[in-house]
């Protein structure tokens, strides 16, 4: 149930999963952990940094009275304490205890506090040792307080006859270092929050690409694909930008290539459409003759229509992955072979240039196919006289097949244009039957194979249309466009 709730709660807030939320939910995670952290590591160095003062204080002070009892020829243990304490001034919170054989003797400064007074457990235990001594002893009941002692025997004549206990607590400085510690944990706080706002700030305006591409995305409808996000900067949002841009680019050159495409399909079916359609409403029913002379006709234009919804239909394949099916081919056997077939077409001077030998992988239907409807181009724009050759080649990687002919030949501002779809040439318009698909036809197919077309021509003289492919097709991925 409980669970329930929160999964509502999350999806009625979406924020809760924006961006912005959660790297600002990290930021504040990571930067609470890390202050946190290092407080009470710092806290704990600090107060070791005051121990270990107030140790080497303590060191000196019994320096102090090493130096002191050193050259000193008295052999009264009393004496030398009373001479060292007398005139020894100790530090802050430093107390000198001397002790002879195991009891108080005196102090200074006299007063001594609970835990280091005479009768404390502490002194009467140290006050036995033999050997120099050092250790820190919890204060009861104080919250800071610790005894930080250093205990150095006396002897004379080889014998221990009393101790030196320098001791300290360190208290008040501890108190002092965590007061400034508080100043500074204040001040982390206030830096903290102030951090936060402005890390909520940044994020956000490091985010904006994000959002204007959202609200770009979102006002783009399939009618409109002009829009594009501003880029501004550098880095990978603008990267982001500008890749959006392309793609949107991409996606608009498409679309209106695809509309075109509808465009002029459409178009180019409305054509035989009205011719069989006035045919028909022409024809006299009981005019046998007539009857006769209309039915090729019409044959005709239906015959036109069904080549022109193959070759959409092919095109459209042609976009798919499994357009191509490969296999390895003779390359001289398959050259004669659409030699052969090509001299079916019409009557020319046909003529073998040469044929190319070894072993490729193509998909050998579509290339006699794309080798077709060249041949059948050049049938169209050539006389009966006409030479129309043919032949293949191996050239390093690549395997060459080409029809030559030495028809009307292409205008070159047409050369480039014929292999878009529907075009055609400004010197054959009348000239011909197709729709202007023959070439995109052929282009669709060399360029599955990862090949390209070259066309060389002359006006009056003849064309020469080449299809170069490498000489084992890989399959690739098919493309957006
Ligand atoms: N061998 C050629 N000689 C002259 N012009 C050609 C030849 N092949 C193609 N063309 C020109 O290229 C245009 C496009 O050819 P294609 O795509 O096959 O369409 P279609 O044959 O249906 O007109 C033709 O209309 C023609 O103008
Ligand atoms: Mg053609």
């Amino acid at each position: 149930m409980r669970k329930f709730l929160i999964k509502q709660w999350l999806r009625k807030h979406d924020w809760f999963w924006e961006t912005r939320t959660r790297i600002f939910a990290w930021y504040v995670g990571l930067t609470t952990m890390f202050i946190g952290l290092s407080i009470p590591i710092f806290t704990e160095l600090t107060i070791i940094q005051v121990d270990l003062r107030v140790k080497e204080d303590l060191l000196e002070e019994i320096e102090a009275f090493e130096e002191s009892f050193r050259d000193d020829t008295e052999e009264d243990i009393a004496i030398i304490f009373d001479r060292f304490l007398q005139y020894k001034i100790p530090g802050d919170k430093t107390f000198l205890i001397a002790t002879i054989n195991g009891q108080f003797y005196r102090s200074s400064p006299l007063s001594l506090p609970q835990a280091i007074s005479p009768d404390s457990p502490l002194i009467k235990n140290v006050a036995q040792t033999k050997k120099p001594l050092r250790g820190k002893n919890l204060i009861p009941d104080s919250q800071v307080g610790d005894i930080i002692y250093q205990a150095e025997p006396v002897e004379i004549d080889g014998q221990v006859r009393g101790v030196l206990i320098v001791a300290n607590i360190p208290q008040g400085e501890r108190i002092e270092v965590l007061a400034a510690i508080l100043v500074v944990i204040e001040v982390l706080l206030v830096a903290f929050i102030l951090a936060l706002i402005f890390a909520w700030r940044m994020v956000g305006k490091v985010l904006n690409p994000i959002r204007s591409l959202t609200k770009t995305a979102k006002t783009i409808s399939e009618t409109d694909l002009s829009q594009r996000i501003p880029v501004r900067g550098q880095g990978e949002m603008a990267e982001l930008a500008k890749t959006f841009n392309k793609m949107m680019h991409r996606l608009e050159t498409a679309f209106k290539t695809q509309q075109q495409f509808l465009n002029d399909a459409s178009h180019e079916l409305r054509t035989p459409i009205t011719i069989v359609r006035g045919h028909l409403e022409l024809l006299e029913y009981n005019d046998p003759q007539e009857i006769a002379e209309t039915i090729p006709l019409v044959l005709d234009e239906l015959d036109r229509m069904g080549r022109f919804v193959e070759e959409l239909l092919l095109l459209a394949k042609a976009e798919r992955r499994d357009f191509l099916i490969l296999e390895e081919v003779d390359l001289s056997e398959l050259t004669v072979k659409m030699y052969l077939k090509m001299q079916g077409l019409g009557e020319r001077q046909w003529q073998l240039d040469s044929q190319g030998k070894g072993k490729v992988i193509i998909d050998r239907q579509r290339i006699i196919q794309a080798m077709m409807n060249l041949a059948h181009n050049a049938l169209q724009y050539t006389t009966k006289p006409d030479t129309i050759a043919l032949g293949s080649a191996i050239e390093k990687e690549h395997i060459h097949f080409w029809v030559r002919d030495t028809g009307i030949g292409i205008p070159p501002q047409d050369q480039e244009r014929i292999f878009q779809r529907f075009a055609r040439s400004s010197n054959s318009q009348n000239n011909t039957k197709g729709a202007g698909l023959g070439l995109s036809i052929v282009s669709a197919i060399v360029q599955s194979h990862n090949g390209r077309v070259e066309l060389y021509s002359q006006l009056g003289k003849g064309s020469t249309f080449t299809i170069v492919l490498p000489k084992n097709t890989k399959l690739k991925n098919t493309k957006l466009m």
